[in-house]
């Protein structure tokens, strides 16, 4: 790159804008990477990252795992592999999928890294520039960050207690040629809501009339730690979906292991534009959690991590309760790690982040999660898998402090 575009300082000249993609306006740094930083603050209380309990992380099962990989299997898993994924991977995932009553076979499997990296596939395969996407208001900040890269324009519908309010999804259809219906069924980020199977059968036959293909995200499925499982959408409408989800909340966000199930000429679609991307995902790590996966570790680890984030929400809801003035309301989840706060009348979300770092506590603003970035100010969002019960009821009584501080403003 020429000196006169960009100093080695990192400072850019006035040229630097034609010198990259125009794409690139839309790309943005997330705000929950960056209040991420913030978070270092000695004494400060992270109500805010998605962060799944790191006391939980099976240590002990990695290090036998890599052990036992490197000694067993170790050049093939230093080598080159294929994009789709490391087949006895794929085949528990088939199992597991299977148990789910998804009919999934290994050609609908594809292995990424991290559902987020699926996401980006997606974007690239499906939209050109301007293509509509239907997401929830709010959606998870890392759809639209992967999206906004292709350029899509959102088309958004409200959420409410049963999730998206599928009836506004028909008006929607008829008058946009929607490319993608994004779906987050269970246990929504950041909303904390789970799709009821009413609306979980309506969206699939709107779907299904309007020829659209739905991207169910799923990562916290199997976090449920109240109530009954629900069918997934890609069990009702296997033909247009296609199907994400993780071993982030389940094992570890660092190992950076994800998967997709969708028809076969999507997956060859995906594998495709995964080549061109990064040939493929970790062969050493795909082996390692294989190794985990075929001991039967995670059927009795994901209950205790269900059981801990069970009892930190409890310990959430009941501090809201003791803490939060009249005119806060919030969600209750069945599972997963977040809830959505409504704040009361005139408090902006913005402000109270101000106030709530002076009283060592923090939050993700609501607007990060809309596409227009400017709806959401009324609102917040809150992570209780991370920290502990003491820091929960902690960090609570200093939110409730700081938004009575900015009740007293308003008021
Ligand atoms: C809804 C949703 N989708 C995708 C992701 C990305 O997950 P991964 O770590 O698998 O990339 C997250 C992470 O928090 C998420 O909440």
């Amino acid at each position: 790159m020429p000196d006169s575009v960009v100093n080695w300082d990192g400072k850019a000249s006035t040229d630097w804008d034609k010198a990259v993609a125009g794409r690139t306006q839309r790309m943005k740094s997330s705000i929950i990477r960056e209040t991420l930083k913030m978070m270092s603050t000695p004494g400060l209380i992270s109500l805010g990252g998605g962060m799944p309990a790191p006391e939980l992380f099976p240590l002990r099962e990695f290090q036998e795992a890599c052990r036992y990989v490197l000694e067993n299997e170790g050049r093939q898993a230093l080598q080159y592999s294929v994009t789709e994924g490391y087949p006895p991977l794929k085949q528990y995932l088939v199992q597991k999928m299977q148990k789910y009553g998804v009919p999934a076979e290994e050609e609908n499997i594809l292995i990424v890294n991290g559902s987020q990296q699926a996401l980006d596939l997606i974007g690239k395969v499906f939209l050109d520039p301007g293509d509509p996407v239907l997401t929830d208001r709010p959606t998870y900040l890392g759809a639209i960050q992967a999206w906004n890269s292709y350029e899509a324009r959102f088309v958004t519908v409200p959420l409410d207690d049963d999730g998206t309010c599928v009836d506004l999804v028909e008006d929607i259809l008829k008058r946009d040629p929607v490319k993608l219906i994004y779906c987050l069924p269970n246990f929504h980020n950041p909303a904390g809501v789970t799709l009821s199977l009413e609306r979980r059968h309506k969206l699939v036959d709107l779907a299904a009339r309007h020829g659209v293909f739905i991207v169910e995200d799923d990562p916290y499925g199997e976090l449920r730690f109240e109530g009954e499982d629900l069918a997934p959408i890609v069990v009702l409408h296997k033909e247009n979906t296609v199907y994400l989800s993780t071993f982030s909340k389940t094992l570890s966000p660092g190992i950076r292991l994800g998967w997709i199930v969708a028809p076969a000429e999507v997956i060859g679609r995906l594998v495709q534009a995964k080549q061109a991307a990064d040939l493929h995902t970790s062969i050493f790590v795909q082996m390692v959690v294989n190794d985990i996966c075929q001991r039967g570790f995670l059927r009795q680890h994901v209950k205790r991590i269900r059981d801990t984030y069970k009892e930190r929400c409890a310990v959430m809801l009941s501090a809201m309760d003791e803490f939060f003035p009249p005119g806060t309301t919030w969600t209750r989840p069945q599972g997963g790690l977040f809830l959505w706060v409504k704040l009361p009348e005139g408090v902006d979300c913005n402000k109270l982040l101000q106030a709530a770092l002076e009283e060592k506590v923090a939050f993700i603003p609501g607007h990060a999660f809309y596409p227009d970035e400017v709806s959401g100010l009324d609102a917040l969002r809150l992570n209780f898998s991370a920290p502990s019960p003491e820091m929960i009821r902690e960090g609570i009584e200093r939110l409730g402090k700081a938004i009575r501080k900015q009740l007293g403003e308003v008021r």
